[in-house]
């Protein structure tokens, strides 16, 4: 065999070596003490001077060029097998989300009206000043509009799908729970008792009891006789049941444009500091009549709940904003 020849079956053979036994294999075939290159490169001594100046370099150069090739490949085989995984190295903490403490809560309050018969039910963030003012007895003029804030929506940004929002005053981002009372009441007939959850949007300076997106669970309950003193058992078995028997809370004479006579529900965060938590009252007669129910036949009971200031009562914390702030290390304490 000549050089050349040589050259061509060892490179190949090591470059398709496929493990270190291959390789080890093809390196003693071509280079160990009894391969013809090495046979080849003993002899030169015996050859005559002429012929070891042209043989000898050429040998020597493939010696070379071999050994070069074994070692990449080794040095390959070595990459391939070595896991690119450290099975020694201790684990990551693998981190599942969890539930905002908004939801947490909400789910509470769901779960505590359920078991008192109250069904859930769903409204539109988007509104129309129909339903979260006139309908609610709060016309145009009245003062109590002030009392809600408004973020004004533009009539031309509607799809045509909307279409159940035109003509019945400018849209809005809903300012209470409340418009769902006539809704529901439109398309359903008494006794019933319903809650609504749901986001809602003031037009309103942020402090750390207040934001302008926050949530309300309104209710609603209407019957032949239903009275102030069930509205405020209700309320009274509820509080119990989100906060413990030992909860302190007061009931204050209000006004809402919607019902009558009006209360607010405040709880004791101590000392003499006490946090509002809802609006409620007797579902006023001119509610009922934009609903088209006959005002002497059924009576009903309305609240609305801030959310969040329950979350805030439950969980001793101090600012409504750190809800929305989207910090992880807020959120991962609940
Ligand atoms: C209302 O929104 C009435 N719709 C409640 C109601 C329903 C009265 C049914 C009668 C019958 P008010 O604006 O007070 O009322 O809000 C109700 C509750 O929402 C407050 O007690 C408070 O807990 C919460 N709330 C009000 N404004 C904010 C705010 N900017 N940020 C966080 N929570 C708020």
């Amino acid at each position: 065999m000549d050089i050349k020849d040589i050259e061509e079956k060892a490179l190949y053979e090591i470059g398709n070596a496929g493990s270190v036994e291959e390789l080890e294999a093809a390196r003693v075939k071509y280079m160990g003490r009894k391969s013809e290159l090495v046979k080849l490169l003993r002899s030169l001594k015996n050859l005559p001077v002429g012929e070891r100046k042209r043989v000898g370099p050429k040998a020597n150069e493939l010696k070379e060029k071999l050994m070069e090739a074994v070692s990449e490949k080794r040095q390959e085989l070595a990459d391939f097998y070595t896991p690119k995984i450290d099975v020694t190295k201790p684990g990551e903490r693998i981190c599942a989300g969890h539930l905002h403490p908004l939801t947490q809560v909400y789910r509470r309050v769901r779960d505590i009206f359920s078991s008192m018969n109250f069904s859930v039910v769903d409204g539109p963030e988007i509104e129309t000043e129909y339903y979260n003012f006139e309908a609610l007895n709060i016309p145009a003029d009245h003062p109590a509009r002030d009392a809600w804030d408004t973020f004004w929506l533009r009539r031309s940004g509607l799809k045509a799908q909307d279409s159940k929002l035109r003509g019945s005053g400018r849209p809005l981002l809903r300012t209470h729970t409340s418009p769902m009372q006539v809704r529901y009441m439109e398309s359903h007939n008494p006794p019933f008792q319903i809650i609504v959850p749901g986001r809602v949007f003031r037009y309103e300076a942020t402090d750390a009891s207040h934001e302008y997106n926050f949530y309300q669970v309104e209710g609603l309950a209407v019957g032949k006789d239903v009275n102030l003193a069930q509205l405020k058992y209700t309320i009274e078995v509820f509080l119990k049941r989100l906060f413990g028997q030992g909860i302190e809370f007061r009931f204050r004479p209000s006004y809402f444009p919607f019902t009558e006579p009006s209360i607010e529900v405040d709880i004791r965060l101590g000392g003499s500091k006490w946090l509002e938590m809802m609006g409620a009252g007797m579902v006023h007669r001119n509610v009922f009549d934009a609903a088209r129910y006959s005002p002497d036949d059924v009576q009903g009971f309305a609240f609305g709940v801030g959310l969040d200031r329950l979350a805030m009562v439950k969980y001793g914390i101090p600012d409504i904003r750190l809800f929305y702030s989207g910090d992880l290390r807020f959120t991962r304490q609940f």
